[in-house]
């Protein structure tokens, strides 16, 4: 049941700190500072050759930030696309090769496609899924379940940023078991990931800024969502957040790629929402914001504070996350991405539970 909400996708959104919380328990020894993984060493992550990863909609850019987590932390080289496309692609796939697929429902017609094309080409499977009975789950060597719960809402809240917990987890399992992470190392994002829930908790509490500025949101015809590194796909997931149930046109791109056409979009009705954490990459971030600001785009800033005394310009409005490590951060950046679409569709009157022309689970192709 919804509660005290008005929809399953506020009560899914106001879940988050706790079953991100409840995930990380399965996949961490808080005690100990280090991962242990529920399925154990099923996988051979050392002799690993490569990682190819399949999903769909908001799965998929789950996936496209384990992508980051896993390059970056185990040196593991990853492979990713959405799954309609892999499926069909006929692409030649490694010796020691390890194929992950990550689905809420694990039911979704295309990403078991592409599981069974992966498992026919001699990769190992390894799934992410929220339903541990699901089809996808049963014919797969490993099953890394998100404990999400029941997710109701259509659009997808919950079930992303446990996946994110998942994919932190074996990304920091991967780096131990191939000798790029210190146990020191290891300990420190442990302690990040436990920091999480409070600091979800803590972004949850911008819901009623972000509710003054969606009234403005719902007056766009499109809107452009930037973010570079872990952001970028946080900046996707927006997009399609804000179009699935509000029914504005959005699209997410890479910063770094604005001025290889979106540009050419902007102006004074044309909001542009940029993911930002005071990270490796902000001052990047920050200077194709300015390049907005010159053309009199408005810009709205998800940011810390660093980033916002930083920026070099005033955006239209500034959402302040609290401070963190910028490692896992796309964990709690996904709650304000979250609350936008919602506070704009449910401003706009739409059904956000049920948006037209789409079901929770997608079992034809
Ligand atoms: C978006 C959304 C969809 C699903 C996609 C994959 O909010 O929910 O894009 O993410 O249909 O579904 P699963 O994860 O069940 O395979």
């Amino acid at each position: 049941e919804k509660g005290n909400h008005r929809h399953f996708m506020a009560k899914e959104i106001y879940e988050q700190p706790e079953v991100v919380g409840h995930t990380l328990t399965q996949y961490l020894d808080m005690a100990a500072g280090k991962v242990r993984l529920p399925f154990g060493d099923k996988i051979d992550w050392k002799g690993l050759s490569r990682l190819t990863i399949g999903a769909c909609g908001t799965s998929y850019y789950a996936g496209l930030i384990a992508k980051y987590w896993f390059e970056k932390l185990a040196r593991l080289p990853v492979e990713i696309d959405v799954a309609s496309e892999f499926r069909y692609r006929e692409a030649p796939l490694p010796e020691q090769g390890l194929a992950l697929f990550v689905s809420q429902s694990g039911e979704t017609a295309d990403t078991l496609a592409g599981l069974r094309y992966a498992r026919q080409n001699g990769q190992a499977i390894l799934s992410v899924v929220n339903v541990p009975t699901s089809t996808i789950a049963r014919e797969s060597h490993a099953v890394a379940q998100t404990l999400a719960g029941p997710e109701i809402g259509v659009a997808s809240t919950k079930a992303f940023v446990c996946q994110l917990a998942v994919f932190a987890s074996l990304a920091l399992a991967a780096a131990r078991a191939r000798g790029t992470l210190s146990a020191e190392d290891e300990a420190g994002h442990v302690q990040n990931l436990i920091s999480l829930p409070g600091l979800m908790a803590r972004a949850l509490e911008l819901e009623p800024q972000i509710e003054q500025l969606s009234h403005k949101l719902s007056r766009a015809k499109d809107v452009l969502y930037l973010g570079r590194g872990t952001s970028f796909p946080l900046a996707l997931e927006g997009a399609l957040k804000l179009k699935e149930i509000s029914y504005i046109h959005a699209e997410g791109y890479p910063a770094g790629e604005l001025k290889h056409g979106p540009i050419a979009l902007i102006d004074e009705d044309m909001p542009v929402i940029v993911v930002a954490p005071h990270d490796a990459l902000f001052e990047k971030t920050a200077s194709n914001m300015q390049e907005v600001a010159a053309r009199g785009g408005r810009i709205i800033l998800v940011t810390d504070a660093k980033g916002a005394a930083e920026c070099g310009i005033e955006p239209e409005a500034t959402i302040v996350m609290p401070d963190m490590d910028p490692t896992f951060a796309p964990i709690v950046y996904a709650l304000p991405i979250q609350m936008i679409a919602y506070q704009t569709a449910v401003f706009m009157g739409k059904d956000v539970d049920q948006p037209r022309n789409l079901a929770k689970s997608v079992t034809v192709e």
